[in-house]
């Protein structure tokens, strides 16, 4: 039977890099004989202004009927000021609570060709390959109560919560240690177990489930330093298990080594490995409309996606490949453009990878 892929390009830039990367899915189902069956709603905003909220029930249940979902991205100034019940993030984190997908990849690799387009310099990203593991649907982003009032005094005042339950921690830790043992056996779990009390079970946690994987080399590091140690020395690392929040500023810092946060592919996964592949960064209004955004983390999430939710190695790797060759072309959009390169817009980078892949 076709398995069913539902495709959410989303808002700003998301219907952009989208089309770019379904060309590339469509061809590989072909190519590959994968039997892929594509349909397309909305989440986020343009949801919002389609059903009046930032994800449909009907949305929910086609995603939860689907093998898959690839998402664009959500988010934009038109719904910066509506109900922030209904704002487009909010149907993000609903659909990634609903599904179960605590468990997020966000992959910082390096291609050589990009050691220039690296704000850091090129012998300190140089064969940069690491995977944050993110905890995804519990913490501060989920945590209640919540809270914005105003005092006895007059005063607002607002509050989050961040809890973090032992079965939650336990099976993102595994999570990471399942991970690191795939690649270089090292796992550094990243908390603030010097302030929190949820770090401080987090810790307590990750080195109770470590004594399942002597395998693997285990340390703790807090997370300021480990955002600094980041830029000053990143290949320390090979796998990062952290919380939610944590874990959604370190990727974005991580992706910077990488050239661009368009370059991030990420995987959300459940129990397992249903997911939902999306690129890590947003809508990038500021550049939304204009065919200029980099169509690749978008891209080489389809490439996680047939590799994590169904086994396609063969079809994974060829889309990679197709990204290297394409570097190797020197196209580049503009966030990874540098001198000595031809800088190409969306479609133009899209349809390069469309057509190395069909030359492989
Ligand atoms: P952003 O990631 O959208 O943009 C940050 C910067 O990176 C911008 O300068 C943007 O132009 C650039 N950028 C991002 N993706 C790019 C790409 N593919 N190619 C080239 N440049 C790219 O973050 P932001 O500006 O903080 O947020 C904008 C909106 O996106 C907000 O509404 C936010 O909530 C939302 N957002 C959504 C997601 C998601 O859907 N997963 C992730 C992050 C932010
Ligand atoms: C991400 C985004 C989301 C997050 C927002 C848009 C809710 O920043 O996917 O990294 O914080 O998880
Ligand atoms: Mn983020």
């Amino acid at each position: 039977m076709a398995k069913q892929i539902l495709v959410l390009p989303g808002d700003g830039i998301g219907p952009e890099i989208m089309a770019e990367a379904v060309k590339v899915l469509e061809l590989v189902n072909d190519k590959y004989r994968l039997d892929f069956e594509l349909s397309f709603d909305e989440l986020g905003g343009a949801a919002y202004d389609k059903y009046g909220v930032p994800l449909a029930d009907e949305t929910l249940e086609r995603a939860r009927a689907a093998d898959a979902v690839l998402l664009g991205a959500v988010g934009g100034p038109k719904w910066d000021n509506i109900d922030p019940a209904l704002r487009p993030e909010r149907g993000l984190l609903k659909i990634r609570s609903q599904l179960g997908l605590f468990g997020n990849l966000r992959p910082a690799i390096l291609y050589p060709q990009l050691a220039e387009a690296s704000t850091l310099k090129p012998e300190v990203v140089a064969g940069l390959d690491i995977l944050i593991v993110r905890e995804l649907t519990g913490g501060i982003y989920f945590g209640q109560p919540r809270e914005s009032r105003v005092l006895e005094n007059g005063e607002r005042q607002a509050y989050d919560t961040l809890p973090y339950s032992e079965s939650e921690i336990r099976r993102i830790a595994k999570v990471g240690f399942d991970m690191a043992r795939l690649r270089n056996r090292k796992l550094c779990s990243v908390d603030k177990a010097n302030v929190l009390a949820s770090s401080q079970l987090w810790r307590a946690v990750v080195e109770e489930v470590a004594k399942d994987y002597p395998d693997v080399e285990l340390s703790h590091m807090y997370v300021d330093n480990a955002a600094m140690q980041l830029v000053r020395a990143p290949k320390q690392f090979d796998v990062i298990v952290t919380d939610n929040m944590f874990g959604d500023i370190l990727s974005d810092e991580a992706s910077m080594l990488t050239g661009s946060i368009g370059m991030l592919p990420s995987a959300s996964l459940d129990a397992n490995n249903k997911g939902m592949y999306e690129p890590c960064h947003g809508s990038a209004p500021d550049i939304a409309g204009q065919g200029v955004a980099n169509p690749l983390a978008t891209i080489l999430s389809v490439s996680m996606m047939l590799r994590y939710s169904f086994a396609k190695a063969e079809a994974a790797d060829a889309i990679e490949k197709a990204v290297s060759l394409v570097l190797d072309q020197g196209l580049r959009t503009g966030d990874i453009w540098s001198a000595g390169t031809t800088k190409v817009g969306t479609r133009e980078m899209g349809d390069a990878v469309v057509a190395a892949l069909r030359n492989l």
